[in-house]
């Protein structure tokens, strides 16, 4: 079956063509992120407005790329929630005029079951259950995927996505937007000697696999503008540095602890934040110190795309069949839910 599909959540607007879930015959990416750069973040209006303008030529190069027809399209597959709504929208009413003029089912897609989809491109072999992790920028969670269509969501962040903070300590130290690859970079520049910066890791005994971001993020600003009026030098590497160490302190041991209690022996990690160099690392020696097999797609598949949206349709597809033309965008909506 070859779905073409369609993400325009955030501010890349994806085109991709998947054969059966896991084959990718071409997936085309147009970033927005050096124009919101400009504003310090994403800007949503501008994100409608643009995703408008290149959704056309993002999908007719994805099908010239495939070598394909359109006729040869069985399902038009599009991430329908959530994000920011006018930019679902634009997606959603292209996928919907593409599925009617084709006469084929257009099939919702939630952008969290996309996201950890992008393991089924990277890993053939992978197959429900399993725990998941997904950090991106909008949300920070961890579920139990029981089926390819169902997962269970067993805590997340109850504020800032890892992602989000990221991005906000990213532009305190002077770094473009989107902050999580500068930061990245910058703590490899860190002194290994230096002792880090003390930075808080929030417990929630009620809930252990509920974390939290925003007083982390909080910390580090503190520290920096403290440093300036006392003006004192901050090294900006080592408090990357130390941002990362808290960040991994909290996500790592709740993945790993969240697999054990659902009794799944694998960890599929996905989301724009699945690419920092530093949370590869600790997953990896924490799932092979644990006995854990853990999967992380590849940087290309870790942030917004199409293919993994192909992915999650091909499913979505297969458990509930196509929606009716009157669905509509969300710009929240749980991955537990259905359309
Ligand atoms: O999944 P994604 O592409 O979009 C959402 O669904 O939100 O994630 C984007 C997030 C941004 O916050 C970005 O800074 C972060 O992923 N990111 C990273 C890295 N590359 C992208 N965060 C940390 N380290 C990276 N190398
Ligand atoms: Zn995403």
């Amino acid at each position: 079956m070859l779905v073409l599909a369609i993400e325009s959540s955030c501010d890349e607007t994806a085109a991709a063509i998947v054969r059966d879930g896991r084959e990718v015959l071409s997936s085309v990416v147009a970033s927005q992120a050096d124009t919101h750069a400009i504003y310090g973040g994403v800007v949503p209006e501008i994100a409608s407005r643009m995703h408008i303008e290149s959704i056309f030529s993002v999908v007719d190069s994805c099908v010239k790329q495939a070598s394909l027809h359109t006729s040869d399209i069985d399902a038009v597959a599009v991430t329908a929630a959530p994000g920011l709504i006018g930019a679902l929208l634009t997606g959603l009413s292209f996928a919907k005029a593409a599925a009617l003029a084709l006469d084929k089912p257009v099939v919702p897609v939630h952008h969290i079951k996309g996201h950890v989809a992008a393991n089924y491109i990277a890993f053939p072999e992978l197959e429900p259950p399993f725990f998941a992790l997904v950090i991106s920028g909008g949300h920070t969670l961890f579920a139990d995927v029981r089926d390819y269509d169902e997962m269970e969501i067993l805590g997340s962040s109850r504020d800032d996505a890892a992602g989000e903070a990221f991005d906000k300590v990213a532009r305190v130290l002077g770094l473009p937007y989107p902050g999580g690859k500068a930061m990245d970079e910058l703590r490899a520049l860190a002194d290994p000697k230096a002792e880090s910066y003390r930075l808080p890791r929030p417990e929630f005994p009620d809930a252990p696999l509920d974390c939290s971001f925003s007083g982390l993020k909080t910390a580090v600003i503190n520290l920096y503008h403290n440093a300036l009026q006392k003006g004192v030098e901050l090294d900006r590497a080592l408090l990357s540095r130390s941002f990362h160490e808290a960040v991994a302190d909290v996500l790592v041991p709740r993945a790993i602890n969240g697999a054990r209690a659902c009794g799944r022996n694998i960890l599929a990690v996905a989301g724009g934040v699945a690419a920092n160099s530093y949370i590869r690392q600790r997953l990896t020696q924490a799932a092979e110190k644990e006995g854990i097999k853990l999967y992380i797609p590849p940087l290309s598949l870790c942030g917004d795309n199409a293919a993994m949206i192909g992915s999650a349709g091909y499913y979505a597809y297969l458990a509930h069949g196509g929606a009716e033309f009157d669905l509509n965008a969300y710009a929240t909506m749980s991955p537990s839910e259905t359309f």
